[in-house]
């Protein structure tokens, strides 16, 4: 793929996946106990401590601190500037806040180059089946993860949901470019920022109408929390690769999920909740994320929004209809309902019945061609997708909230 359609590939499952990280919350359902090991993290070790009581001790403090000293419109001016991995920090930024930012902006010992080098291959072959899966599972499961469903329709970021879409997905590009990790590249600051962004959060949520009122919601944007989210992202996107049966060398396999757990740990993850192989992810996940996913008020709005967006941006081409079908696809009739998606007759039963042998022939595991029609249709969709939010592509900065969605 060219570095064009590449480009615009991940815009757009970034986009769609950013919503992935687009934050909601269930207090309706217990959390499980945590029991998973720290034996299988990338530490190796650790106190286990349920992460649903463990947020960011080092970011959280000095970011509380930051609005309450009124630094942070200073702070989002000078950072705007600061975009590439390598490039000194701007003159001028509090001095505790540098200080973290410098002993932050470092990549974990265990970072393995080669494999992030790896990883840059497949985000390269595989750049179609991970914009739409980035988008459609990981972003539309976003929204059936209550914690974050709440936290994000009741952040700032929730009154311009195409602005809060952008942002996110600026992620999403940004692991998968040539240059991720690289001096050149912009991932470090892309989740360096967005740490500073979550810290923020954790210290306006609580001041919120709504937290203020729900006897049962704690602290945002817990390490659980953010284990939960990082499911819904790699973890998800794998299995879903695993069942269409893309085959995807053991190495790259690996080194996507290198690539994810150096995106954790640079988020202010904790090494010992970061799984260290696809069968701790897995595990993980079953006790974390699978619990957790419910319906909620909130979670069906942000749902609704997103559906809506594809049509609004390029004028009913990527209509509600087709990308409703494709989330109920991907995450199934229980999600789809959940979320109020209506059945399509039509693209349900095209989906249902072509995709496999679709994804065969593109892999080259079936003879060519089977259905050409329905194919062609599918490799239009995908197109469309990645088209989607390109109209809105321009300089994308990530900044400090100091106030939650207005009410
Ligand atoms: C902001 C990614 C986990 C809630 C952001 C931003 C990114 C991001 C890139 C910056 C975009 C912006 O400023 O609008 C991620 C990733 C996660 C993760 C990759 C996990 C691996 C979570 C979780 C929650 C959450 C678990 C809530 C439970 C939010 C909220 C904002 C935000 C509320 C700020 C929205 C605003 O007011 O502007 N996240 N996030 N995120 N995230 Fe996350």
């Amino acid at each position: 793929m060219d570095e064009l359609s590449r480009r615009k590939m991940l815009i757009a499952g970034g986009t769609l996946g950013a919503l992935g990280a687009l934050g909601a919350a269930s207090p309706a359902r217990a959390l499980s106990n945590w029991t998973w090991a720290p034996s299988g993290s990338v530490a190796g070790s650790g106190a286990g401590a349920d992460p649903r009581w463990v947020w960011d001790p080092e970011a959280d403090p000095l970011v509380a601190s930051l609005l309450d000293r009124g630094d942070v419109p200073k702070v989002n001016a000078l950072l705007r500037t600061w975009t590439k991995n390598a490039q000194p920090l701007p003159d001028g930024l509090p001095a505790d806040l540098r200080d973290f930012m410098e002993r932050a902006r470092r990549l974990p010992s265990w970072a393995d180059r080669g494999k992030l080098a790896t990883a840059v291959e497949f985000n390269e072959k595989r750049g179609l089946y991970l914009g739409v899966l980035y988008g459609l599972a990981s972003g539309m499961m976003s929204t059936v993860i209550p914690k974050e469903a709440r936290a994000v329709y009741y952040s700032k970021g929730g009154a311009d949901m195409k602005d809060r879409i952008s942002k996110t997905a600026k992620l999403g590009y940004d692991i998968g470019s040539r240059n991720a990790f690289e001096p050149d590249g912009e991932m470090i600051v892309t989740c360096l920022k967005t740490r500073l962004v979550h810290a923020a959060v954790r210290h306006l949520l609580p001041q919120s109408p709504y937290w203020s009122e729900a006897a049962d919601e704690e602290i945002p944007i817990s390490q659980r929390d953010m284990m939960v989210t990082w499911h819904s992202l790699p973890t998800t996107v794998m299995q879903k690769l695993a069942a269409w049966k893309v085959p995807i060398p053991a190495a790259e396999s690996t080194a996507f999920l290198h690539s994810w757990q150096v995106g954790a740990h640079m988020l202010g993850i904790m090494d010992e909740y970061i799984p260290a192989s696809w069968d701790e992810a897995d595990a993980q996940a079953k006790q974390v994320l699978d619990p957790v996913l419910a319906p909620t008020p909130e979670g069906i709005k942000l749902a609704d929004i997103l559906l809506n967006l594809g049509s609004e941006v390029d004028g009913g081409l990527l209509s509600k209809p087709i990308l409703g079908a494709f989330t109920r696809f991907m995450l199934g009739d229980r999600i789809a309902e959940w979320l109020k998606i209506r059945e399509e007759p039509v693209w349900d039963s095209l989906l249902k019945v072509s995709w496999g042998p679709f994804v065969a022939v593109r892999e080259g595991l079936l003879p060519f061609p089977l259905a050409p029609k329905a194919y062609w249709t599918f490799d239009e969709f995908l197109r469309r997708a990645t088209l989607l939010f390109l109209s809105e592509a321009r300089p994308i900065s990530i900044e400090i909230p100091e106030a939650n969605c207005p009410s």
